[in-house]
C-alpha cells in the first residue's frame, strides 16, 4: 500500500488512562479518516495491553499512514495503575523517565511519520505540559487536548484565583482535613458557576490540606499551561457547556469542542466500509460480552448499571455497602467489577467470592464490560457511575440518567453539573452507605424517573445533533472540522 507522503502529519500523545486513551484513540481514528497521517504514541504498558486485548494492529492495519510508537512510563510493568495516589508516583515518573526520552525522540526523528515527515504538530494530553516546551523548542506546533468536561477544566483553571482572593478556605497553615462547614461552602467567585457549586464539588484535589499539596499545584500549573499552547480541544459540545466555554474563550481564545467524540466516531463510521465499521473499543482491559445475553432477557428499562471506570479504587466495606443497597432496591442490576476496583491492603480486601455467587438471581458482574454497547441496551434504565468524563458523556448520548459518586478529580465536578445543572440525574457524593444506595436508586429507577428522562431525552437529542452537518454549520469555528482544516494550513 502506497503512503501519502504529503498528507498533513500529526503525533498524537494521551496520558496512559483508559479514559484518555479512548478519546485520543477516537480522535486519532477520525484525524486520519480526514486523510491525516498519525503517529500515536502510547506507553509500552498500555501499548502491550491495546495489542493483548483487542486486535489493535491489525484494525489500525486500514488507516492509511498510521502507526503506534510507544515510550516507557518508568514504572515497572506490574506497578499498579489505579487508585489517586497512583497519578500522583506516575507524574513523577513521567517527568524523570518519559520527559527526556521524549526530547530525544522527537530530536532523533523516531517519531516521524511512516513517511519520514518530521512532525509539524503534535496533540498531547492537555495534562502533559512537557511537549509544549519541546514543540516551542523546535518550531512545532502544539495542541492541548483535555479529555475532561470544561465545568471541571474551568475549576482547574480559577483555583489559584480562588485561593488568591480568600474564596476557598484553603490556607498555608492548615494542618487538617476541610471541616465538613468548609466543604459545603458556596463558591460565588467563579464566572460561570455563581450559584451551585460547592467546595466538594471543585476536583478532589482542591481537597487539600494546604497550598503546598503535591496534586493541587500539579493540576493548577498543568491547566494554567493551556493557553501556551496554539489550541485547545475538549470533548465536549457547546448546547451542553457553552456558557463555561465562553469564560474558557477569555484565556484561550482557540477552544475547539469535538464532542461527544465516541458519537462523532460513530456517525463517521456509518458511512464507511464494514471492516471499519466492526472497530472494537480501544480498550487496556479485557473485555467479557457475556453480560449482553443477560442484558437480552431482562425486561425493558429495568437494569441499573453499575461502573467505577478504570481508576476507582474503593475500600471492601464501600464495596458491600453498594452490594448491600442495590440487592436491597430489588431492581436488577449488571455490575462492571474490575479485578483491581478493592484496595488490596495486606491482601484481606479481596472482592468476596459471595457476591457473585449471591447475586446471581438479580444481578450480573463482569470484570469489564463493552459499556457502550451496554449504555445503548434497552434493558439499560439507569447508571450507578464514578462521573468519569467518558463514562457521563457516553451515558448522555445513550439516554440514561446517572447516579454519580464520584471518586476523584474532575469527578467531583462533573457530578454536581449531572444533578444541578443538566438535571440528568443524582449526586451521592461523599456519602456510601446500603441505606442510601438502596434509596436512590429507587428514586431514578422509579419515583423521580419521568423527571430525569424527561432532561435526559433531550440532552441525547442536543448530543446527537452537535455531530450533525447542521450544528457543524452553527458552531463552525469550534468544530472538528474546522480544526482539521487548520491543521492542513499548518
Ligand atoms: C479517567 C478519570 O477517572 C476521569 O475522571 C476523567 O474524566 C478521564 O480519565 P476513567 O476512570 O477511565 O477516566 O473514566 P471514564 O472517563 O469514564 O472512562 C472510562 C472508559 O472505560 C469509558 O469510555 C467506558 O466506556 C470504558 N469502560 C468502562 C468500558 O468499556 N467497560 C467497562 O466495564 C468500564
Amino acid at each position: 500500500m502506497e503512503l501519502e507522503s504529503k498528507a498533513p502529519y500529526v503525533l498524537i500523545f494521551p496520558l496512559p488512562a483508559q479514559g484518555h486513551v479512548n478519546s485520543m484513540l477516537n480522535l486519532a481514528q477520525l484525524l486520519s479518516l480526514s486523510g491525516i497521517n498519525i503517529t500515536s504514541l502510547n506507553t509500552d504498558h498500555n501499548h502491550n495491553r491495546l495489542v493483548f486485548h483487542t486486535d489493535i494492529l491489525d484494525r489500525f492495519a486500514c488507516f492509511l499512514g498510521f502507526q503506534f510508537k510507544s515510550i516507557p512510563d518508568g514504572l515497572l510493568a506490574d506497578h499498579p495503575r489505579a487508585g489517586d495516589r497512583f497519578m500522583e508516583m506516575f507524574f513523577d515518573s513521567i517527568t524523570l523517565v518519559t520527559e527526556p526520552l521524549f526530547k530525544e525522540m522527537m530530536l532523533s526523528g523516531q517519531l516521524n511519520s511512516a513517511t519520514g515527515q518530521l512532525v509539524p504538530c503534535i496533540i498531547t494530553d492537555g495534562s502533559l505540559s512537557f511537549p509544549i516546551d519541546v514543540g516551542n523548542k523546535l518550531g512545532i506546533l502544539v495542541i492541548h487536548f483535555r479529555t475532561i468536561s470544561a465545568c471541571s477544566f474551568w475549576a482547574y483553571f480559577y483555583i489559584q484565583d480562588m485561593i488568591e482572593a480568600g474564596k476557598h478556605p484553603i490556607r498555608d497553615t492548615m494542618v487538617t482535613t476541610l471541616e465538613k462547614e468548609d466543604m459545603d461552602y458556596f463558591i460565588r467567585s467563579v464566572p460561570g458557576k455563581e450559584t451551585f457549586l460547592r467546595i466538594r464539588d471543585l476536583p478532589s484535589f482542591c481537597r487539600a490540606r494546604n497550598t503546598t499539596d503535591s496534586n493541587l499545584q500539579q493540576v493548577k500549573n498543568m491547566t494554567r499551561q493551556s493557553p501556551r499552547a496554539h489550541a485547545l480541544m475538549l470533548n465536549s459540545f457547546e448546547d451542553l457547556e457553552g456558557l463555561v466555554l465562553s469564560h474558557i474563550r477569555t484565556k484561550c481564545p482557540k477552544t475547539y469542542t469535538i464532542g461527544p467524540l465516541h458519537a462523532f466516531f460513530k456517525s463517521k463510521l456509518e458511512s464507511k466500509t464494514t471492516l471499519l465499521q466492526s472497530v472494537s473499543p480501544n480498550s487496556l482491559f479485557e473485555v467479557d460480552k457475556s453480560c449482553m445475553v443477560w442484558l437480552d432477557a431482562q425486561p425493558l428499562k429495568y437494569v441499573i448499571y453499575v461502573s467505577f471506570g478504570s481508576i476507582t479504587v474503593m475500600t471492601k466495606d464501600e464495596l458491600m455497602e453498594f452490594w448491600y443497597g442495590l440487592v436491597n432496591s430489588k431492581k436488577r442490576f449488571l455490575w462492571s467489577i474490575r479485578p483491581d476496583l478493592v484496595t488490596q491492603k495486606d491482601g484481606k480486601d479481596q472482592i468476596p467470592l459471595e457476591l457473585f455467587e449471591g447475586t446471581k438471581d438479580r444481578g450480573y458482574m463482569v470484570g469489564w464490560v463493552p459499556q457502550e454497547e451496554v449504555l445503548a441496551h434497552q434493558a439499560i434504565g439507569g447508571f450507578l457511575t464514578h462521573s468519569g468524563w467518558n463514562s457521563t458523556l457516553e451515558s448522555i448520548v445513550a439516554e440514561v440518567p446517572m447516579i454519580c459518586w464520584p471518586y476523584f478529580a474532575d469527578q467531583q465536578t462533573n457530578s454536581r453539573f449531572v444533578s444541578e445543572v443538566w438535571k440528568l440525574g443524582m449526586d451521592m457524593k461523599d456519602v456510601c452507605d446500603r441505606v442510601m444506595v438502596k434509596k436512590i436508586v429507587n428514586h431514578l429507577m422509579e419515583k423521580r424517573r419521568e423527571i430525569f428522562m424527561k432532561s435526559a431525552t433531550e440532552m441525547a437529542r442536543l448530543a446527537k445533533e452537535s455531530v450533525s452537518e447542521a450544528c457543524k454549520k452553527r458552531h463552525y469555528h469550534y468544530n472538528l472540522d474546522h480544526l482539521i482544516k487548520d491543521i492542513r494550513l499548518m
